[in-house]
C-alpha cells in the first residue's frame, strides 16, 4: 500500500502522528456529511426506509471488519455505553471478581468497578511485575495467571490506549471459556487497524469509539455483542428497537417482542442521518484497504524511526506485544522531555507526552516525511 493522504485534507506542513487522539476525516466522509446536511433541509426527502438502510449497511460492514454477523451488532453513542448496555446483563458469580488492567481506560474502569460493586465481587487490576523493562509478556502472562474459577468477568483493552501494549486476545478468551467468564474487549484502540476475530478470541463483546482507527466521526460507537445477550435487556426503550418498527402507521401497536440479536441494543434515533452516512464511508473504506494491509504500512512506515532509536539504546516489545500503528517511546534520560516537548510544537508534530514516554500512532494518511521529521527532532533535542 502507498501513503493515501490524497484521501484526507491534511494540512501539507502538519505532521500528524497522533491518531490514538482522533482520526482525520476521509474526503469521503466529508463529502456524505455534506450531502446528508443537505437532504435534511427538506424532510419530505426522508423517507422510511432512511430510518433503517443507512444502520443496516453500517451493522454489515463493522460485522465483516471483525469477522461477526450484522445481527451482533448495534449502534451506541460511546464506549461507556456499549459497556453499560451489556454490564447490565450479566450476574456476578458469587465470592467472584471481575478483572481489568492497571490504567485502563476510564470509560471501561469506571463500569467495570460500578458493577463490581452492584455485584458484590471484587475488582482486580492487573500490573506488570514492578522490576520488568519490557512489560507486555509479564503483563499478559500475569492477566491470564489472576483468571480463574471465580472469575465473573474480564474486561480489557485489545491494546493499551498509553503504550500500545497489545494483549494476547486468543489465550484470553480461551482461559475466559475454559471457567466461564465473560470476555469484554474495548477495541477503540486496534479494531480498523490489527486483524479482529470476535468468535476465534471467543469475545462476548466487543465495544469501540469509531472515531480513531475505524475513521467515523465522534459521538458514535459500535458494538458487538454475542448470542448470550440474547434475552437481554437494553437501556432504554426505543420505538425503533421493536419488531415491525418499519410500519410507521403501525407503531401504537405497541410490539412486545424486540429486535432480533443485538438489533434490540441500538441507541435510540441510531439513524443519525448525518453520522451514520459518514460512518458508512470510512467503514467502506477500511474495507478496502483491508486492516492487514495498513498495518503492514505502519510496520514499514515506523522502521527508520526504531532504528534510530535502538542506536540509541531504546529497547521495544516483542512483536507479538508490540503494536506498529501505536507505540510509547521511553526516551533516553539525557532528553529533556520539555525541550521536546517544544521542539516538537514548533514542528507541527502532534503526538501525546506521557511523563516520560512519548506516544506516537501512525496510520495510512502519514508518510515518510512525517517519521524523518520526528527523527530529526529527537535527533536536535539530544543534548
Ligand atoms: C481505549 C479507549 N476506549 C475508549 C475511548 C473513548 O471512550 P468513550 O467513547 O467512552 O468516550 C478511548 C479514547 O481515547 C480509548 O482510548
Amino acid at each position: 500500500m502507498k501513503c493515501q493522504k490524497h484521501l484526507f485534507n491534511i494540512k501539507e506542513n502538519i505532521h500528524y502522528l497522533n491518531c490514538a487522539y482522533k482520526a482525520p476525516l476521509l474526503k469521503s466522509s466529508e463529502e456524505a456529511c455534506i450531502k446528508a446536511l443537505i437532504k435534511e433541509r427538506n424532510p419530505s426527502d426522508i423517507i422510511a426506509d432512511n430510518f433503517f438502510n443507512v444502520t443496516e449497511e453500517v451493522r454489515g460492514y463493522f460485522a465483516e471488519i471483525i469477522n461477526s454477523s450484522s445481527n451482533n451488532i448495534a449502534i451506541i453513542p460511546s464506549t461507556s455505553y456499549g459497556f453499560s448496555s451489556v454490564l447490565n446483563n450479566i450476574e456476578g458469580k458469587k465470592n467472584g471478581n471481575a478483572i481489568t488492567i492497571q490504567d485502563e481506560f476510564p470509560s471501561g474502569y469506571f463500569s467495570i468497578k460500578r458493577w463490581c460493586k452492584e455485584n458484590s465481587n471484587e475488582l482486580l487490576l492487573i500490573n506488570p511485575d514492578d522490576d520488568q523493562i519490557l512489560i507486555g509478556e509479564n503483563w499478559n502472562d500475569n492477566l491470564i495467571n489472576q483468571i480463574t474459577e471465580q472469575t465473573s468477568i474480564v474486561l480489557i483493552s485489545s491494546v493499551h490506549w498509553m503504550n500500545g501494549i497489545r494483549f494476547n486476545l486468543e489465550k484470553i478468551g480461551q482461559k475466559c471459556k475454559k471457567v466461564g467468564a465473560k470476555f469484554i474487549v474495548d477495541g477503540t484502540q486496534s479494531v480498523g487497524v490489527l486483524k479482529m476475530d470476535v468468535n476465534k478470541y471467543n469475545i462476548s463483546a466487543l465495544i469501540c469509539a469509531s472515531y480513531k482507527w475505524l475513521f467515523g466521526p465522534y459521538s458514535v460507537a459500535l458494538a458487538y455483542i454475542n448470542d448470550d445477550f440474547n434475552q437481554g435487556k437494553p437501556l432504554e426503550e426505543s420505538w425503533m428497537n421493536r419488531v415491525n418498527s418499519e410500519n410507521f402507521s403501525a407503531l401504537t401497536n405497541y410490539e412486545d417482542t424486540y429486535q432480533s440479536n443485538a438489533g434490540k441494543f441500538n441507541v435510540g434515533e441510531s439513524s443519525n442521518f448525518i453520522l451514520m452516512p459518514m460512518l458508512r464511508e470510512s467503514l467502506k473504506q477500511i474495507m478496502k484497504w483491508k486492516p492487514n494491509e495498513i498495518e503492514a504500512y505502519c510496520k514499514s512506515l515506523i522502521q527508520p524511526l526504531i532504528n534510530y532509536l535502538e542506536s540509541l539504546g531504546v529497547a521495544f516489545e516483542k512483536e507479538k506485544y508490540f503494536s506498529n500503528h501505536l507505540f510509547a517511546l521511553q526516551l533516553p534520560a539525557n532528553i529533556n522531555m520539555e525541550l521536546l516537548k517544544n521542539n516538537l510544537i514548533k514542528n507541527n508534530i502532534y503526538t501525546s507526552i506521557r511523563g516520560n514516554y512519548l506516544r506516537v500512532s501512525v496510520n495510512v494518511f502519514n508518510d515518510e516525511k512525517d517519521i524523518l521529521k520526528l527523527i530529526n527532532v529527537i535527533k536536535q533535542t539530544n543534548i
